[in-house]
């Protein structure tokens, strides 16, 4: 039977490996929560990384991280220290990253970063081959392998290959930067179907397709030397129901049964029930807008003195790609952001912002998302960003107000949310008074309407959908022929 097999540079579990201990956790990002969802469902084997140095692995451990992954359906392509320098680290966070995100500052533009990019993604792409036969169906994900569906189509192209982005697709005018634009498109061109989380990508990929190769393009449909294929744009989804039910239960759990945090967080309703709670949740990026957010959170407690004592934002910053100096730099300035609005607003019984430099598990997200009146969503550029989605589903009482940037991809699917351009510090302070001071009714209003939306393109709806089209271009492609 031809199955399906998901390639990303991540696997949807990442091992913590402590002295000699070695343990599966789940991986954070919205590629590998979301599709880890889904990928069993497919019957096939999810090829990535597993997030170590192979340099610093004996045959034993190797050994047993690849069984244990294995028993996940999981296949493990090593990475060398050198090639998460300069494959992971350098190329894939160092240049596509930062450029397809419009920080074109950031760019680093290393020829030997692009060398190894090359060389990891043919290692990943051989992998692929090993692993699938004729027939089956390959879903290559995201800008770390992006040579990829060219180098799986030119060895066997009997297998069909889908491709997903999940960050935006700049402008052309920005990708025409990239030294190395035209191998990029090519390579993204061998698969069959390409996805975008939303139109706007889809459209700045055409455009660069249609200038650099001159391919005719009609509509969605590119037209190559040898064959057709798609372009199109798919919102990912969340698994709804697994957030739903997952609120249900904690809100049904005795208070012997409440997590520590929840119980803390109970506590801090109960010391004076009038208090609000604003919630911010990212991987600690330069794309998700914290040092504004957070000076916005600042010009909110001066421009509105009746708020002090009475909000707290708790801000979950997730660590990610530690090793890269733009990151490294971030880190300093939220730490110092932080310290200088409690420094200027604390009190001996209220903390302004709690701030949290670690990820969490599953079941307090739920209760983070549950007991927080305002979700602050500000990225300066974000393909899609599942949280909002997520916040969404776990309202279960239907209350609950969003902040969220014009500049995420979800913004397109939540015009019930308070939208804000987050270079504005002013506006996003105004927009948080207008969502802590919005009547009930309101706020059920508004959430009725974007729950039924994002629970009805869930991300099982999201990948059958993709996978249908990309059965339907083979389809057409045999037309062709
Ligand atoms: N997340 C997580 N652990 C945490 C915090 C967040 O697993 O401690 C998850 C969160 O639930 C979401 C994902 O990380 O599914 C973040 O996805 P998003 O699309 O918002 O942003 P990305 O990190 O992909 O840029
Ligand atoms: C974003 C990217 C994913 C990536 C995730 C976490 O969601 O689109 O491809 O896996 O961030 O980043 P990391 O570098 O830790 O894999």
């Amino acid at each position: 039977m031809s199955k399906l097999h998901i390639v990303a540079n991540r696997l949807p579990y990442s091992i913590k490996k402590e002295d000699d201990e070695i343990e599966l956790i789940a991986s954070v990002g919205g590629l590998a929560t979301g599709m880890k969802s889904v990928y069993e469902d497919y019957g096939g084997k999810w090829i990535g990384w597993s997030g170590l140095n192979s340099d610093d692995l004996e045959e034993k451990e190797s050994q047993k991280i690849d069984s244990l992954l294995g028993e996940k359906n999981c296949v493990t392509v090593p990475l060398s220290e050198n090639e998460i320098l300069e494959y992971y680290e350098g190329f894939s966070n160092k240049t596509i990253w930062p450029l397809f995100h419009y920080f074109t500052q950031y760019v680093d533009y290393t020829p030997a970063n692009w060398e190894t990019y090359k060389k990891v993604n043919q290692r990943f792409a051989d992998k692929v081959l090993e692993v699938c036969e004729e027939g089956d169906t390959v879903w290559v994900h995201d800008y770390q392998l992006l040579l990829v569906p060219e180098m799986i189509k030119s060895k066997k192209p009997g297998v069909t290959v889908g491709f997903f982005l999940h960050i935006p697709f700049p402008s052309y005018e920005v990708f025409r930067i990239l030294p190395w634009r035209m191998e990029l498109l090519k390579g993204m061109l061998g698969a069959d179907l390409l996805g975008f989380h939303i139109y706007d990508y889809e459209r700045h990929f055409i455009s660069s397709v249609r200038r650099l190769y001159g391919y005719e393009i009609n509509f969605n449909q590119i037209n190559l030397e040898d064959r057709v294929i798609k372009v199109d744009a798919y919102p990912m989804g969340i698994d709804y129901d697994k957030f739903v039910n997952a609120s249900t239960d904690i809100m049904h759990k005795s208070i012997h049964e409440r997590s520590d945090l929840h119980k803390e967080l109970e506590k801090y309703f109960l010391m004076a029930p009038q208090r609000r709670l604003v919630l911010s949740i990212d991987r600690l990026d330069y794309s998700k807008g914290i040092p504004q957010r957070l000076k916005a959170f600042g010009n909110f407690l001066r421009k509105y003195p009746e708020f002090r004592g009475k909000v707290t934002m708790i801000m979950l910053a997730v660590p990610s790609r530690g090793h890269v100096e733009e990151y490294q730099k971030l880190k300093k300035e939220v730490d110092e952001l932080v310290g200088n609005i409690n420094g200027e607003f604390g009190k001996v019984n209220w903390v302004p912002v709690w701030y949290f430099y670690r990820s969490l598990p599953f079941e307090n997200l739920i209760e983070l998302y549950a007991s927080c009146d305002v979700a602050l969503i500000t990225p300066l550029r974000d393909g899609m960003n599942l949280v909002a989605k997520e916040y969404v589903a776990s309202r279960i009482t239907g209350t609950g107000a969003i902040v969220l940037s014009e500049m995420a991809g979800v913004s397109k699917e939540m015009g019930e949310a308070i939208t804000i351009n987050p270079i504005n510090e002013d506006e996003i302070a105004d927009a948080l008074y207008k969502a802590l001071t919005m009547p009930v009714d309101e706020q059920k209003e508004r959430m009725q309407l974007l729950q039924h939306r994002i629970q009805r393109y869930s991300i099982f709806k999201w990948a059958s959908e993709f996978v249908n089209d990309l059965n339907k271009v083979k389809e057409l492609q045999q037309e062709f022929l």
